[in-house]
């Protein structure tokens, strides 16, 4: 059965809840009422507007990170069960710049996914490798660690919730995208890995997203290959205008 196309914006630290609702009220109709899958990760304070104006919509509303605990002591942080009320369907894990300026380890990052599984929100797990590694030939190397450290020890109820997106740190904000040969070569690999943990089986049902300066005139290229499911899109994604062509150039392809 061919998998789902999936097409996620991440807004990072962009857009208040008035800038939200804008936006979404800007969105092509076809992009509202589309049949991929368009999600949205919008920063806390707007999730709750952004579920209210999507609400006659198929647009999926999420969060960009959570903490690990169910509630406590923890001046600052957020819960999987607070974005959940707030209306958000799913949340971004493991983030390069979570990982890189808030020193976000694959063993932190595997509790939140245990807990947004428990608290009814899909995990979104970010793997990539930055410049250095993919230079000295450490891309796989990296890659297996961080899927392994992830994912390796849940469920097959929660691995089925799971979406990967495979996102190189040097390609992320950069305007310098990977090819589609390059990513494919990637993303074939991660799913290799999903193999080696869970299964053939699992492996083929587990989406495997893109992310890294996808464009409105990159993404079908991307889209095409076997093993690329979706796209994470940062940079181009807050302009509703060209987001709309992403969605409406991936809606063509597969
Ligand atoms: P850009 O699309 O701006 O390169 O960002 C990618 C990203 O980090 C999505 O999570």
């Amino acid at each position: 059965m061919p998998r789902e196309i999936y097409v996620i914006g991440n807004w990072k630290m962009y857009k208040t809840g008035q800038e939200a609702t804008d936006y979404i009220n800007a969105l092509d109709v076809a992009v509202k009422q589309s049949k991929i899958s368009v999600y949205l990760a919008v920063p806390f304070t707007s999730i709750h507007p952004a579920a209210q104006v999507s609400k006659e919509t198929h647009l999926v509303i999420g969060a960009q990170n959570m903490n690990d605990a169910r509630e406590g002591a923890f001046t600052g942080e957020i819960a999987g069960l607070m974005l959940k009320e707030a209306g958000a369907k799913f949340v971004l894990l493991g983030h390069s710049e979570r990982r890189r300026i808030f020193g976000e380890t694959d063993a932190f990052i595997h509790k939140k996914i245990v807990r947004a599984l428990k608290d009814g929100l899909r995990p979104v797990v970010c793997v990539g490798e930055d410049a250095q590694e993919r230079e000295e030939g450490l891309t796989e190397e990296v890659l297996k660690k961080q899927i392994t450290g992830c994912l390796e020890t849940l469920d097959v109820e929660g691995m089925k919730q799971v979406i990967l997106a495979y996102e190189p740190v040097w390609a992320i904000g950069t305007g310098k995208s990977a090819t589609a040969d390059l990513a494919e070569e990637a993303h074939a690999f991660c799913r290799q890995c999903i193999a080696q943990l869970f299964g053939e089986e699992m492996a083929e049902l587990v989406p495997i997203l893109y992310g890294g300066s996808v464009k409105p005139d990159t993404v079908a290229g991307l889209l095409k290959q076997t093993d690329i499911d979706g796209v994470l899109v940062g940079g181009a994604s807050l302009d509703p205008k060209m987001f709309s062509e992403i969605v409406l150039n991936s809606e063509s392809v597969k």
